[in-house]
């Protein structure tokens, strides 16, 4: 019996997209390893109190991947599979994304290893708020960011928050993106890394002379960016015909109702058994002949195996790092257009920069002027993606990466280096 190759690590993939950036810039070995490695990290150890009185142990991290334009900023993740390489890549991946929307962040991520499935709400917030205690000294709305991602939510964020705040003496807000509205978050910020991904998906469509009314698009994970995605898609008219989740999924060829299938999922906790579709598992999800895939669940899902099953003809990246360095090129080699990670999930990001100015001005935004901004920003950043793509020659992912890097490397340059 042959074993399967080991899968390669999100660490593995951003290390070697980030060697094709620097090659395609023509920067030395001493820049590239400054590039590579993250300015600081923090390893925590995270004992939670159990509702039954017995005591458990957790890993907790906070990587800052790089300051030069501006604070740390990037997600916490609850995941049981969350180790120090993971968080790198996330941390990594996050200071490229917030230099090719132009923000003027770093990049950083943080993880606790627990499964958010098998713990009440009680238990959750005293894991958060000792996580939180134990990285205080380096976060902050001037130092490091945070905002949700795989496992947490706003209610993660106010906890966060909160402890932050109650041992600073008063209320700073700044700290996370990503709240509560009631405790300082953004209209429109629930929905925004969705409503990218459908702005970059247009994007893409129109650079080939098409629209998305009456496409077809299937969506791998249906958490708080799928199942966005999810409704905004069917509502800008393309026909959303399969979703999974981590236990399995559902398709239907008409088009699933969508909001009919929120409620299932809010009444059972999975898309699993939802009566207006077929059953269908996550390989056969990745495989249909649909228009657009997205991506938007774990790390590392279109790899050489699965890539040649891949039929969409466009691939718009919600999660991050979903593709494999050797099932990008198993993509592209059959003419598949990869949206990445970087530029297709960066609207997250954008509307905490929204939030973070909203708070720190103490002056709130309507949800009109946030759409219109976060639009005009995916928009742009798409634009010149794909304008520095057909001028060099290279993939939407190399292009956007090149950007990303560029701009970091130049903040990095140009502040010169200290002492
Ligand atoms: N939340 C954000 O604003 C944001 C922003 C940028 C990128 N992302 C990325 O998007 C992805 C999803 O994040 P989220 O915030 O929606 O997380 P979430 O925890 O809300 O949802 C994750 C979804 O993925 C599913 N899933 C988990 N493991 C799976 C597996 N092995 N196979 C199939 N499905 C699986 C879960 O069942 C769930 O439906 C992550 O890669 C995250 O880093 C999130």
């Amino acid at each position: 019996m042959t074993s399967a190759p080991p899968a390669q690590s999100p660490l593995a993939t951003a290390h070697a997209q980030l060697a094709v950036a620097v090659r395609h810039l023509g920067y030395d070995e001493g820049l590239h390893a400054n590039l590579a490695t993250p300015r600081r990290e923090i390893h925590v150890s995270v004992p939670l109190r159990m509702d039954s009185g017995e005591v458990r142990l957790f890993h907790g991290y906070r990587v800052q991947h790089n300051v030069s334009r501006g604070p740390g900023k990037g997600g916490l993740r609850y995941h049981p599979d969350v180790d120090i390489d993971e968080v790198r890549a996330l941390a990594m991946w996050m200071t490229w994304k917030c230099a090719i929307v132009d923000l003027p962040y770093g990049g950083a991520k943080g993880g606790v290893d627990i499964d958010p499935r098998r713990h009440s709400l009680s238990e959750l917030e005293r894991v958060t708020r000792r996580y939180t205690s134990e990285i205080m000294p380096l976060i902050g709305p001037d130092t490091d960011i945070m905002a949700p991602d795989m496992g947490t939510d706003e209610q993660t964020m106010a906890w966060v928050m909160d402890t932050y705040s109650v041992n600073r003496g008063y209320t700073i807000p700044g700290v996370v993106t990503g709240k509560p509205i009631a405790v300082g978050g953004s209209l429109g910020r629930g929905t925004a890394t969705s409503a990218g991904i459908v702005h970059v998906t247009e994007a893409a469509l129109r650079s080939a002379g098409e629209v998305l009314e009456g496409r077809t698009v299937a969506i791998q994970g249906f958490g708080k960016v799928g199942s966005h995605a999810a409704q905004i898609f069917e509502r800008r008219g393309a026909r959303v015909v399969a979703v999974s989740d981590v236990e399995g999924g559902v398709r239907s060829e008409d088009g699933l109702d969508v909001a009919r299938l929120v409620g299932h999922v809010a009444a059972t906790g999975s898309v699993t058994g939802f009566e207006g579709g077929d059953p269908i598992s996550n390989a056969e999800l990745l495989a249909l002949d649909v228009d657009v895939l997205v991506p938007a669940a774990i790390q590392g899902v279109i790899d050489d195996a699965t890539a040649h099953d891949v039929r969409a003809r466009l691939v718009v990246e919600g999660a991050n790092g979903p593709t494999t360095t050797a099932g990008d090129a198993v993509l592209a080699a059959k003419g598949v257009t990869v949206v990445p990670d970087v530029l297709a999930n960066a609207g997250g990001v954008v509307v905490s920069y929204f939030e973070w100015v909203q708070a720190n001005q103490a002056y709130w935004w309507t949800e009109r002027e946030i759409a219109e901004k976060l639009e005009h920003r995916m928009v742009t950043a798409y634009d010149d993606v794909a304008e520095h793509a057909r001028r060099d020659g290279l993939s939407l992912r190399d292009a956007a990466l090149t950007i990303g890097v560029k701009r970091v490397a130049e903040a990095h340059k140009t502040r010169g280096l200290y002492p």
